[in-house]
């Protein structure tokens, strides 16, 4: 595995590896990597040749009062696991030079930002589109791979290539969760053995609504009035339950054709978001209830 630290020397070694006739596949992240991201690397390595992972904790996405200081960092098990994935370059940019003295261009979400987690966290999507935006054309991927447990994210970043006429393939992964359900997520460090146990009402409370899907229940509100107060039982303080149209992340009234039912929540001070696709489309994306 190479790793490398300057983009340029990142955009030259992409392009090497395309002139040798390989399809290149990337999976981005903030690292503190777990199961989840290690997935993406097999899903972007059946869809290319090679792999190249970043991580780069981006400054751009947090909020002033969100975790940026105290986000999960170690360098040295990144780099042990992503060897061990069989990654084949690892990129590990400087802040200072994605974010050079006097870059202040950003890209905007628009509409796909209105609902989820846009209007809790402003700023947010801005921040990740416009950093996966300069990762893509530093890295030149022909595919590009992104978890499902961030939907809003995915579905803005598939807007985005195709908005603004990138020219890699946006691919989906499932969503990779604990035995009890949980979705594994680099935050899930932060918690208490109680707040973890705590943790364990998001995937159950989604099977919850999945079972009462299956039940014949296609009232959005009821399901979400439903979720929301099992998680509120279970102590997590919630900050949205929505139901809305995959695509275009727009709230439905009624659960017709596939559903995308996302839940923001807060165990003690550690926010966790999870959702399920209700519907015929992704069953296999269920919480393991
Ligand atoms: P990060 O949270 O490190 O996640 C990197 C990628 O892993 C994202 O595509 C995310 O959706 C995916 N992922 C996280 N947990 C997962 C799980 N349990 N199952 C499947 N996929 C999972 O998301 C980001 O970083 C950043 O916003 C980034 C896209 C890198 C831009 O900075």
């Amino acid at each position: 595995m190479i790793e490398l630290v300057s983009p340029a020397e990142m955009r030259a070694w992409s392009r090497a590896r395309r002139a040798d006739g390989a399809r290149i596949g990337f999976v981005p992240t903030m690292g503190a990597l777990h199961d989840g991201h290690l997935q993406l690397v097999d899903r972007a390595r059946a869809a290319a040749d090679t792999v190249v992972m970043s991580i780069f904790v981006n400054p751009l996405q947090f909020g002033p009062t969100e975790d940026l200081d105290r986000y999960p960092r170690d360098l040295a098990r990144d780099r042990a696991l992503a060897r061990d994935h069989a990654v084949d370059c690892l990129f590990v940019p400087a802040a200072v030079d994605m974010y050079p003295p006097g870059a202040v261009v950003r890209v905007t979400p628009g509409a796909l930002a209105a609902h989820l987690c846009g209007p809790h966290r402003p700023g947010h999507f801005e921040g990740v589109l416009t950093v996966v935006a300069k990762l893509l054309h530093i890295v030149e991927p022909d595919v590009a791979v992104f978890g499902r447990k961030d939907a809003q994210q995915a579905r803005l970043i598939a807007r985005m290539a195709a908005d603004l006429d990138f020219p890699v393939d946006v691919l989906i992964g499932a969503t990779v969760r604990e035995a009890d359900g949980l979705a594994l997520s680099s935050r899930n460090a932060y918690l208490s053995a109680d707040h973890r146990r705590q943790a364990g009402a998001i995937p159950a409370a989604l099977a919850d609504a999945h079972t009462r899907f299956l039940g014949g229940e296609r009232d959005a509100a009821a399901l979400c009035a439903a979720l929301r107060r099992r998680l509120e039982q279970a102590g997590l303080v919630v900050e949205y339950v929505e139901a809305v149209d995959p695509d275009r992340l727009e709230p439905v009234a009624t659960v017709a054709g596939d559903t995308l039912v996302a839940v923001a929540a807060q165990v003690g001070t550690t926010r966790l978001i999870d959702n399920i696709i209700l519907g015929d489309g992704l069953a296999a994306d269920l919480p393991a209830h």
